[in-house]
């Protein structure tokens, strides 16, 4: 059974300064929820009952998001305030958070390293807090049900425009069966002609202890920092790696164009200003 998660939230989201100067990345909404809050909402659905965030300076907000908050929920502690109460008070109850610095930003794979004695020898599922993925069944738990039938770490893929993969991983598969993959190599960043296929790894990936000792050693790549797609390669080329074709809407809300396009979908389908939202863009769009 898998049961617990890590949340890599250190990085600086430069991309989308200015906002992100002063307020981590992940707690930019969708609507009216930071996206942040969307990743641990899909822990809880695919029975993660322990989630280690990774954060570093500046990301007090994500921490004081999921705590308690005693004051508010006195004010709200009055007729007509039950629904909001309700909400407030269940964001503190989702998971048990755990919170760990990442002291420097020396990448993502450095980032997953210190997670080690959070996960000591139990396989745990990675989610890229940019990564907001909308589906009828969580990606955790689809990759979760790919590792329980065999019984292999698994990143969830996609396949992405063949002018963006420069800026993604680039994978060589083989399918398996259905949406399953085996993952037999991979690549960060490619450079032109260096890609394996269109498959890249989106925002997902379950792995066992094996990946720590193959991170301890893991020098800086791509970009000068310790890429985790460094070390999920090696696993790769041991044969120790499958790949999910997820299903589900995938967000980028690690860039400007990503967090519009959330707000416009999501709230479209939002249950109080949905309605409203879209008469207002159809009338809006005319005018275009
Ligand atoms: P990104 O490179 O997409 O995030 O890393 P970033 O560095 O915040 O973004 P930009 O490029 O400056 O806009 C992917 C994920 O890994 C985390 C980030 O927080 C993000 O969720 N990360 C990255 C860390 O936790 N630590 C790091 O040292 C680097």
């Amino acid at each position: 059974m898998i049961r617990k998660a890590v949340i890599p939230a250190a990085g600086f989201g430069t991309r989308v300064l200015p906002m992100t100067k002063a307020v981590p990345k992940e707690m930019l909404p969708i609507v009216d929820k930071p996206s942040i809050q969307y990743i641990v909402e899909e822990c809880v659905r695919s029975g993660i009952t322990d989630i280690l965030i990774i954060t570093s300076r500046g990301k007090e907000a994500i921490e004081n998001h999921f705590d308690k908050s005693p004051e508010l929920e006195t004010a709200l502690n009055k007729p007509g305030k039950e629904s909001l109460l309700e909400q407030v008070q269940g964001i503190s109850r989702m998971a048990n958070i755990y919170f760990l610095r990442q002291k420097e930003a020396k990448g993502l794979g450095h980032a997953i390293l210190c997670a080690k004695e959070f996960t000591g020898d139990e396989p745990f599922v990675v989610l890229y807090p940019d990564d907001v993925i909308f589906g009828e069944k969580p990606v955790a738990l689809q990759l979760i049900e790919a590792y329980n039938q065999y019984g292999k770490a698994c990143v969830g893929i996609k396949q992405v425009a063949a002018d963006a993969i420069s800026k993604y991983s680039s994978l060589k598969v083989d399918n398996i069966d259905g949406n399953v993959y085996s993952v037999t190599d991979m690549i960060e960043k490619p450079k032109k002609g260096e890609e394996f296929s269109l498959y890249s790894i989106l925002g997902r990936c379950l792995l066992t202890k094996d990946i720590y000792d193959i991170l301890e050693q893991t020098k800086p790549g791509a970009g000068g920092e310790i890429q985790l797609t460094d070390a999920m390669a090696v696993m790769a080329r041991e044969g120790k790696m499958n790949g999910v074709d997820f299903i589900g809407k995938r967000y980028d809300m690690g860039n400007k164009l990503g967090v519009l396009m959330a707000n416009v979908e999501q709230g479209l389908r939002h249950e109080e200003i949905g309605a409203d939202f879209a008469r207002y863009l159809k009338d809006f769009v005319q005018k275009l």
